[in-house]
């Protein structure tokens, strides 16, 4: 069986690392290429998550670059075509819900190769979200699902798709997560920055309906500041969201020399670096999917900024709370759980670090 890996921006790396290793277990049965759309490509959203998951160099990368949906997205499909064309794979691989994932599934489902999609069935009910559209376009054309929870499976079902094409696998994510548990919590990244273990909260911000719009923008930042007076934020900024504080003209809110420090921005981290960051704060804020999944499987806090989630396992079982934009529901939130008052976590069912041998074992069962 010829396959064709296929990762594009940062949240594809974690998913795929452990793919790739329980491929590499089957080398008689199973020839795989890695593409890499080129969707990121500064040293730290792309590269050093391949040094910190011992990922191997991308076989072909096929250097997309940033852009419109549009220009991104069909970019990604020229290039990726001729890949297609040329390797004649049996079966292609996405991960996730960026451009990328459902670019490469377009182009090589009118080439008749079939796709799997890894993370299949997730849905936010959002169509203003680039990732909703993302998902509900691969998983309708994909030939098989892999799901992480059960919520992901009726979805799935409700829209039509037919049972024997979606197999309940658990979670690639959290399989990288806790293979690198260990190694991570070893590092010590928090004295570099004169942080205690649960003395700050860590932060991630990058959706663009919480980045893209002024307004918005600034009142998560005025929540923040507040926060800031109790704990300190740790703040890791994406580079979409570097660009708009400097656009919006908000750099204000997180020059430490204006904030007494107690928001300390940072460049992004590679994935051991905030595994360590995540492990180790007292609570985590967030508007990322993966950053949901994470904390629930470490137990810690997390508060959504955002008006849904696709991962609602995270909140009924795990460690998440759903607050929105505004500053009154984020304050509150912290301060809940500064106050103690954090939900109980549960790990979901087969989230245990062997998503991924299921995924390969299934496909060679397939293959045979
Ligand atoms: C993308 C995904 C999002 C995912 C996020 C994780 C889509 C639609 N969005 O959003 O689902 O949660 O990645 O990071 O696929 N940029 C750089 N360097 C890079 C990459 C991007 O400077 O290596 C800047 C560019 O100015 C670019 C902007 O960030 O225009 C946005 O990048 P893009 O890949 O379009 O979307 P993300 O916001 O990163």
């Amino acid at each position: 069986m010829k396959i064709i890996n296929v990762v594009g921006a940062r949240p594809n790396f974690m998913k795929m690392a452990p793919i790739i290793e329980a491929m590499n277990a089957y080398p008689s049965e199973i020839e795989h290429l890695l593409v890499h759309t080129g969707q990121h490509y500064d040293e730290k959203m792309s590269q050093s998550f391949f040094n910190d998951l011992g990922m191997p160099k991308p076989d072909i990368d096929l250097g997309v670059g940033s852009g419109s949906h549009a220009e991104q997205t069909g970019r990604i499909m020229i290039e990726f075509e001729e890949i297609c064309i040329r390797e004649q794979p049996d079966l292609v691989i996405v991960v996730g819900d960026v451009n990328s994932t459902m670019a490469c599934t377009i182009t090589a489902k009118k080439l008749n190769i079939k796709v799997a999609h890894i993370e299949a069935g997730l849905r936010s009910r959002d169509m203003t979200m680039p990732e909703e559209i993302n998902r509900l376009c691969t998983d309708v054309l994909c030939d098989y699902l892999f799901t992480t929870d059960q919520y992901a499976n009726e979805n799935l079902l409700a829209e039509g798709i037919p049972e024997e094409k979606i197999v309940f696998v658990g979670n690639v994510m959290i399989d990288t997560l806790f293979k690198h548990k260990e190694i991570a919590g070893q590092l010590n990244l928090l004295d570099a920055l004169g942080l205690e273990p649960q003395g700050y909260a860590a932060l991630t911000l990058h959706r663009p309906s919480n980045v893209d719009d002024k307004v918005v923008l600034q009142e998560i930042m005025e929540a923040l500041t507040e926060i800031s007076q109790e704990l300190t934020i740790v703040f890791p900024i994406h580079p979409r969201t570097l660009k708009m504080i400097e656009v919006f003209e908000l750099e204000h809110y997180v020059q430490g020399d204006k904030n007494n420090g107690k928001i300390k921005v940072i460049e992004p981290l590679g994935y051991l670096d905030f595994l360590h960051l995540n492990m180790n704060s007292r609570m985590v804020l967030t508007d990322s999917g993966g950053l949901q999944e994470e904390t629930t499987a470490l137990g810690i806090p997390c508060i959504t900024l955002r008006h849904n989630t696709e991962r609602p396992i995270t909140c009924d079982e795990g460690s998440n709370v759903i607050v929105g934009n505004k500053k009154e529901t984020i304050v509150e939130a912290a301060r809940n759980i500064l106050q103690g008052q954090s939900r109980v976590s549960h790990v979901p069912e087969k989230w245990d670090g062997n998503a991924a041998v299921r995924i390969v074992e299934w496909l060679i069962l397939q293959g045979n």
